[in-house]
């Protein structure tokens, strides 16, 4: 089982420490994993002039799955769009094919006083949003600057799906629904925009297939009010890259943090991206403050989806919720009366917890 591991920039190296700390575990447990690092994001740039060096994306290709902390920083955001730290995830999403975006947004029972909304509304809360990854107004052409009729400069983008690509994000969506309570809700915008009516129609073709999975349509719009009105109305939300980019970092603050999110990004044989839904955090990098159980949890979703490693991904999100009812809490999760530690405290914990 080889993984890929780019730790990026800011709080990412911190972070992805972690979460190697608790494969080690695994790996003096028997499990056979290699990981080898390479730089990307910021870091890339600096080491190679580019956010995707070639060496970084050809380890990427020949690992079974690659673990990313965050990347960007205040020191690149004048260079060129395509120099930007962003563009090494954007590129690296694309290269692979990893079309499919789980973001799981759960939440811990011990949490439910950290969420930015009343216990009763968020307890027992477990919604999968399912973003689609590599289409949408993100890739779609023609985008750029030009001169108008006018005179007047414009920018513009192009929001763009094809059948296929939305039948494939689909398939996953009800697939991942039969798993779960076979409720599949997509959200778009088909009152106003010409990709949402196409993406809808697409949607209730391959419902056909599906006939156990109770699907509906909400707008974008909508989806964005229910999920902080009565959030646990939701199981498997899917849904286009930029509403699923919007969604899915509402949804985390339902569960506290985005320091708790993971993510599994997939392509069509389950080889995988997993990474923290949060960024950088470039303001408490270097700290080791930050919170590295979104990306100790991405691990254990490496371990289930690309590995079919069941049994070690529950050791380690069992040694999370351990953690958790132990009272251990990073800045961004503390409350008073618990037990505030840093990060590599933290690693440490989920470590003991793992026995
Ligand atoms: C995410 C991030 C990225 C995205 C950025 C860093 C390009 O916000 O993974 O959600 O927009 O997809
Ligand atoms: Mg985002």
């Amino acid at each position: 089982m080889k993984i890929a591991v780019l730790a990026g920039d800011g709080i990412g190296p911190e972070i992805i420490a972690q979460a190697m700390k608790a494969l080690d575990v695994l790996k003096r447990d028997g499990l056979q994993l290699e990981l080898e690092e390479a730089p990307y994001g910021g870091a890339g740039y600096d080491a190679a002039g580019d956010p995707l060096p070639e060496a970084t994306l050809k380890l990427a290709r020949a690992a079974d799955a690659v673990l990313c902390g965050a990347v960007g920083g205040p020191q690149y955001d004048a260079l060129p769009r395509e120099k930007r730290p962003e563009q090494g995830i954007l590129r690296i999403r694309k290269e692979l094919q990893l079309f499919a975006n789980l973001r799981p947004a759960m939440l811990f029972d011990e949490l439910a006083s950290a969420s930015s909304l009343k216990p009763e509304l968020v307890i027992g809360l477990d919604i999968l949003i399912l973003r689609e990854l590599t289409g949408d107004i993100y890739f779609g052409e023609p985008r750029g600057r030009r001169i108008n009729a006018r005179g007047e400069q414009e920018g513009y983008d192009t929001m763009l799906y094809s059948e296929p690509e939305i039948r494939r994000i689909a398939d996953v969506g009800f697939q991942a629904a039969m798993k779960r309570s076979r409720k599949l809700t997509s959200v778009d915008k088909e009152n106003v925009l010409e990709t949402s009516r196409f993406w809808r129609e697409v949607v209730k073709d391959v419902a056909k297939k599906y006939p156990e999975v109770e699907l509906s349509h909400m707008y974008v719009d909508n989806a964005a009010m229910q999920l902080v009105r009565k959030p646990k109305q939701f199981d498997v939300i899917v849904t286009g890259n930029m509403f699923g980019d919007i969604l899915s970092d509402e949804a985390s603050m339902l569960t506290g943090s985005i320091g708790m999110l993971p993510s599994a990004s997939l392509d069509a044989n389950n080889k995988g991206l997993y990474e923290p839904a949060h960024g950088s955090a470039p303001d408490i990098a270097g700290k080791n403050i930050a919170n590295p159980l979104a990306t100790i949890l991405s691990a254990a979703m490496m371990l289930r989806y690309t590995f079919n490693q069941e049994e070690a991904a529950r050791r380690i999100e069992a040694a999370v919720k351990k953690v958790l009812a132990q009272g251990y809490r990073t800045a961004d999760i503390y409350e008073t009366e618990m037990r505030r530690v840093s990060t590599t405290e933290m690693g440490d914990a989920v470590v003991a917890a793992m026995g």
